[in-house]
């Protein structure tokens, strides 16, 4: 009878061992938790498309910050949802609107104990939904948008943020953000760029999250889900314009992309596990059709072992949680 000599199955033999080979970790400290806060709440709210995740009012974010410091996670990605929305979102940039206030309370509750980061779009504050401002026929005004984020970047960096997160896909925000940081005596605050961001349908969720009031769709600016090389053309002109940390969203259904990010740049690479593929999850995990907790480090492992360092994901502090008792 032949045999073979040579068993990989050695090395899977019990729990021991696989944790000896182990390749890939996901670390509570690379996990990033997004958390939505809305103007005017008075206390939580639940979002339908998203179980699990909550609207925040300012008190009930504080609270949850605390909560996702002390299960060890490296950041928290903060998204405001404004009461009154107009043309050109004013809110975003007003040092009184709701994502700059929640900046100063999640800084002023914990410090430098994670990084306190912010999305610097202005989606969420513009009556159109779009992420920029718009011409006279309509479409999303680049060079108009930059100067909104240039302002908008300094009013989140004045509210104390560590790390801002353009992610309106504008062509050179990176840099503008950047120079308009450094002239404000804000040198020390750090860009994530969304640097190779897809016009996506898993960000359903989200828009209910954040209430958008989008009608259509953001295929001029952001990526076209067929394209990998031209993500390396943008991760590349980020790089450029000054990132210190790259990201590709989605993530799972972008391993692709990720992987080859990672083998382009030497700066770290995030990914973010966005609202569509959290909800699929939650929706067949209810149904009794998968694991949840399984699926859930399943996911997140695989994110890391395509080569993301950083990971934002909805299940950030469940998984820290998980992962700390594990390991
Ligand atoms: C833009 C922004 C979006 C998400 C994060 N930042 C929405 C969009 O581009 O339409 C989506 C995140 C998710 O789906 O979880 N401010």
């Amino acid at each position: 009878m032949p045999y073979p000599e040579i068993r990989p199955r050695r090395l899977r033999r019990n729990a021991a061992v696989r944790r000896l080979v182990s390749e890939t970790r996901v670390d509570p400290a690379e996990l990033v938790v997004p958390m939505f806060v809305k103007e005017g709440l008075t206390g939580p709210r639940a979002i339908a498309s998203l179980p699990g995740v909550l609207q925040h009012s300012r008190d009930s974010l504080r609270k949850a910050a605390v909560e996702a410091v002390q299960a060890g996670v490296g950041g928290i990605m903060l998204f405001g949802v404004p009461e009154q929305r107009d043309p050109t979102g004013s809110g975003g940039t007003d040092p009184a609107g709701i994502l700059n206030v929640a900046i100063r309370d999640v800084v002023a509750e914990v410090g430098d104990a994670t990084v306190v980061m912010s999305d610097l779009c202005l989606d969420e504050f513009t009556s159109h939904g779009h992420c920029g401002l718009l011409t006279s026929d309509g479409g999303v005004d680049n060079d108009a948008t930059l100067a909104a984020y240039a302002e908008m970047a300094v009013a989140q960096a004045d509210a104390g943020v560590g790390m801002v997160g353009p992610s309106g896909m504008m062509d050179g925000q990176v840099g503008v953000v950047r120079r308009a940081l450094d002239a404000a005596g804000h040198a020390d605050v750090a860009v994530l760029a969304y640097a190779a961001k897809y016009a996506s349908a898993f960000y359903g969720p989200f828009r209910d999250a954040v209430e958008s009031a989008l009608d259509g769709d953001r295929r001029t600016y952001q990526q076209d889900p067929a394209n990998l090389r031209e993500s390396l053309r943008e991760v590349e002109l980020d790089v450029a314009e000054g990132a210190d940390l790259v990201m590709v969203k989605p993530a799972l259904p972008y391993l692709d992309v990720v992987a080859a990010v990672r083998a382009a740049v030497d700066v770290p690479v995030a990914a973010y596990q966005v609202s569509g593929e959290y909800a699929m999850v939650e929706a067949a995990a209810a149904n009794g059709w998968i694991d949840r907790e399984r699926v859930m480090l399943e996911t997140l492992t695989s994110i890391r072992r395509a080569g993301a360092q950083v990971i934002l994901t909805y299940w950030a502090v469940e998984a820290a949680t998980l992962l700390r008792q594990r390991y």
